[in-house]
This record gives C-alpha cells, structure tokens and sequence, in this order.
C-alpha cells in the first residue's frame, strides 16, 4: 500500500525542504520505492538540496497542464537508489495546480510508488490544502521556539479538519545549551503543547547547512549525527520500532553533570 505524506508547518523555514530531501532520500535507500514531489510554487528549493537543479526540464506546472508525461517529470539519479524527485515551477506561479489536476498526478504516482512525499508551502494558503486533503500522514516540522508553536498548532487544528489524521511531529534545530539556559522551549513543552505523536527531534547541525552548500542531502554524510536521526525518522515512518533516545540520552547527560 502506498502512503502519501506531506511536510507542512504553518512558518516558513523551519526545516521542511530539509526534512522532506532527507527522509526521502533514507526511505528509498532503506529500498522503499520513493518520489518528492516540490509543491512550493515559485519558490523552487528541493533540487538545489538534492543537487538537481541542472537536471530539471519539466516541473510540476508541465505535468499538470499536460505538457510532459509523468515518467518524463520525474528525476532519478543513481546516489539516491530508487528515488524519484518531481521539482516544482520557478516561473510559473500564475498557472495554480489545482486539485483535480494535482489528484490525477497523485494517484498516478500511487500505483508506482510506496511512498509520495510532498514538500508544501508555507502558509495555510491552496498549496498546503491542496496537499493536505490527499495525504494519508502529515510530518509537522516545528521549531522549538513560541512563534513556530503557534503556526503549527494552527495547522494542526487545520489538518484535522481537513480529514488527516495521521499526523507525526518533528522537532527541528534544537539547540540544549539554550534549552538549558531556559532560552529556548523545551522539548517535553513543544511536545504537550501541541499534542501530536513525536517521530523525531533533529537537533541544530551545521552539517545541514554545509550539505546545502554542496547540494547533498546531510543523510549521505556518513560522518555527520543528524544523518543517523533522519534514517530512524525512516524507520518509524515505516512503522519500525526505533526508540528516540537523544531526549532521554540528552536530559541524563546534562543531568550528571549538573551533579558535578
Ligand atoms: N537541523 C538543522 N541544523 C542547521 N540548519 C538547518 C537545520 N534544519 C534546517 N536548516 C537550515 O535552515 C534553513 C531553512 O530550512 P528549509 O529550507 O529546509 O526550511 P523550509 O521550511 O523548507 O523553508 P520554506 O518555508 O522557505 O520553504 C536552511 O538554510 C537549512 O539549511
Ligand atoms: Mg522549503
């Protein structure tokens, strides 16, 4: 069965086109079949994380209008194993995706995909209920801090309504020295404010923005820690059972040595 997911947020910049890269790229390296799909009209961003922009010809405008074949849209390369990526419009933001047209491409992708992932816009505008309302689990990027809180609680309340009830939160660019500090929320209060079931904390990594620079997802920096945490993220989507130990590991550590 295949399982349509969509990143969303409500704030903008906060992780998604990140999140969406990496988890996709460990899904098919896991070897489930897997497509990304950029929703964010105009404001194209995937293929510079996947170091694809040279390979785009036709986006996610041309398919809908019918002016290229879906198996012409979508972009394979080989460090990704089976993933497909399907870039969105730089230029074209006139030419909206409507639902009808952006239904067709996804059942379409359904019958050759195990897992469609869907990079969506900022912002509770068409794009994000246009991908909503066909997703089967929304991924709630949120960054530990009030102002993305508050927009991810919206959209939550929004996803509901929506008819998606699969949603899973990802706590991103966590910073403990803050949290310790008493500067920067702490996970178990983002966690409780929002009441959506946790399936990963992804802490603040320079290795993220260093990847971006070399248009390589972080998850193939086989040096980096955040790597590990996206590929669990993988895990659990897929429904494995990965305990998410950093909180706990974390908490201990900074526990001792407070002792000290
Ligand atoms: N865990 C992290 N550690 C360090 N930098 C990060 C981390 N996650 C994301 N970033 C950086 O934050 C910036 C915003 O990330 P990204 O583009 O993925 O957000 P977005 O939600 O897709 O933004 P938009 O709403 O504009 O589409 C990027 O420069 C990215 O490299
Ligand atoms: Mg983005």
């Amino acid at each position: 069965m295949s399982k349509v997911i969509s990143v969303i947020s409500g704030k903008g910049g906060v992780g998604k086109t990140t999140v969406t890269a990496n988890v996709g790229v460990a899904l098919s390296l896991l070897g489930h079949k897997t497509v990304i799909i950029d929703t964010d009209l105009g404001l194209r961003n995937l293929d510079l994380a996947l170091g694809l922009e040279n390979n785009v010809i036709y986006d996610m405008v041309d398919l809908a209008m019918g002016e290229c074949r879906l198996r012409e849209a979508v972009i394979k390369d080989e460090r990704y194993g089976a993933l497909g990526f399907i870039p969105t419009s730089q230029f074209k933001t006139d030419n909206n995706i409507d639902f009808e047209r952006f239904k067709k491409i996804i059942l379409e992708l359904k019958r050759q995909y195990e897992y469609i992932i869907i990079d969506s816009p900022a912002g509770i505008g068409e794009g994000f209920e246009t991908a909503a309302k066909l997703s089967d689990m929304a991924l709630i990027v949120v960054n530990p801090e009030p102002f993305s809180l508050r927009d991810a609680d919206r959209v939550a309340g929004l996803l509901e309504n929506l008819g998606v009830k699969d949603m899973r939160l990802i706590i991103n660019r966590v910073r403990p020295q803050m949290i310790d500090r008493g500067i920067m929320l702490n996970l178990d209060s983002v966690i409780e404010a929002l009441g959506v079931r946790l399936v990963g904390v992804l802490y603040e990594d320079e290795s993220v923005i260093e990847a971006a620079i070399f248009g390589m997802p972080v998850v193939l920096n086989k040096k980096s820690k955040i790597a590990d945490e996206f590929n669990s993220i993988a895990k659990r989507i897929n429904g494995e059972n990965v305990p998410i130990e950093n909180i706990k590991k974390k908490s201990v550590w900074r526990k001792l040595l407070k002792k000290k």
